[in-house]
């Protein structure tokens, strides 16, 4: 789609086809070296690729925001290029370097910049993508793989924006198990989150909250994005255990909360009766950015958090965190990368 053809007043969170993505090819026991722009397109792929059969492949998430002085920012890139890395030695996938990562991601950004949006309007969703993409019949590595940064023009994951979201927990199904993938973002990860998600939906909820595969009593994830619950003056979120995905919103929520709120802030586990003692509940994540949960639904029972409002330290966070996202505000800590 051409840039023009947007309606950037009515963004949400789906795919727009921009003009061009990034291509690197690597063989497994190689280095991974800078690849090339080239314009959005289909690929082509063997039947007997790794990724189509055993979900050998990993993605990422971030945004490229355009301030109001129309520079082109994105926050803490290199954090997703770690994650990746790391995802990458779980997958049994050459490790993607930092430099090869950004210059994915720096040069999508700069030659798709009109398909960003005003921060009031949304962001430019990056997607990093890395991939077996040699046959393999056998499980086992394959010999060949394809890093992929592709991007979209987005609104609000959840409709509504900065309205509290209604949850329910399910009892039926896990995300992930203890020592699986759930702490990279293996593809193979999201797929099954998709039935519960969906049941969900129909049902008039955002989405689902996991619990703990091993006892079903602690709090896991919300979907795609972390979950934190608020008590006074003491902010906790679910301590990463190897099931849960360490997000770099997750990561800088935290260090504000402490830093500038002066909040203490606790990682551990969290059981689902002790959530529902909260004063305020909310789930982070790039997609979702800080959006509040109203309600929960866990069993027969529903539980209301903050008057169904947005909770005031929930509030001040999400003010704190998208003043640096957008540019707003001072980068005291290194967060912004300019493009
Ligand atoms: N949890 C899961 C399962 C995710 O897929 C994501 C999204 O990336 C997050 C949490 C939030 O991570 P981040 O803040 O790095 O986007
Ligand atoms: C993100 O927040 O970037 C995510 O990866 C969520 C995504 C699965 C929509």
């Amino acid at each position: 789609m051409k840039p023009d053809e947007i309606d950037y007043d009515n963004l949400t969170f789906s795919f727009t086809e921009t003009k061009s993505m990034y291509v690197s090819k690597c063989k497994l026991g190689e280095d991974w070296k800078k690849g090339q722009l080239i314009p959005f397109n289909d690929i082509k792929i063997s039947p007997a690729a790794t990724i189509l059969n055993y979900g050998q492949g990993l993605f990422e998430g971030m945004k490229a925001y355009r301030t109001k002085n129309n520079e082109i920012i994105m926050f803490r890139p290199e954090e997703n290029a770690k994650r990746a890395a790391n995802g990458c030695l779980r997958l049994s996938m050459p490790e993607i370097s930092e430099s090869v990562f950004l210059d994915g991601v720096t040069n999508v950004v700069k030659d798709n910049i009109d398909y960003i949006p005003s921060t009031e309007k949304g962001a430019l969703y990056v997607r990093p993508i890395i991939f077996g993409s040699g046959e393999g019949l056998g499980v086992a590595p394959s010999s060949d793989y394809t890093f992929m940064v592709y991007c979209s023009p987005v609104g609000p994951y959840f409709k509504g924006g900065l309205t509290p979201i209604k949850l329910i927990v399910t009892n039926d199904y896990h995300r992930a198990p203890l020592k699986g993938t759930g702490g990279v973002k293996a593809v193979g990860n999201y797929v099954p989150g998709m039935l519960p998600s969906g049941v969900a939906k129909k049902q008039g909820y955002a989405e689902v909250i996991y619990l703990d595969a091993a006892e079903e009593k602690y709090i896991e994830e919300v979907g795609a994005a972390n979950f934190f619950a608020i008590f006074g003056n003491k902010l906790v979120t679910p301590n990463l255990t190897g099931s849960i995905l360490p997000g770099i919103t997750r990561d800088s929520v935290l260090f504000l909360a402490k830093n500038e709120l002066n909040m203490d802030v606790e990682e551990r586990r969290i059981s689902i009766d002790e959530v529902m003692k909260a004063d305020e509940i909310f789930c982070a994540g790039t997609a979702a950015i800080i959006s509040p949960i109203g309600s929960i639904r866990y069993k027969d029972n529903k539980y209301n958090f903050s008057n169904g409002e947005v909770g005031k330290i929930t509030n001040k966070l999400y003010n704190f965190l998208t003043d640096i996202q957008f540019g707003n505000r001072n980068d005291d800590y290194g967060w912004i990368k300019k493009l």
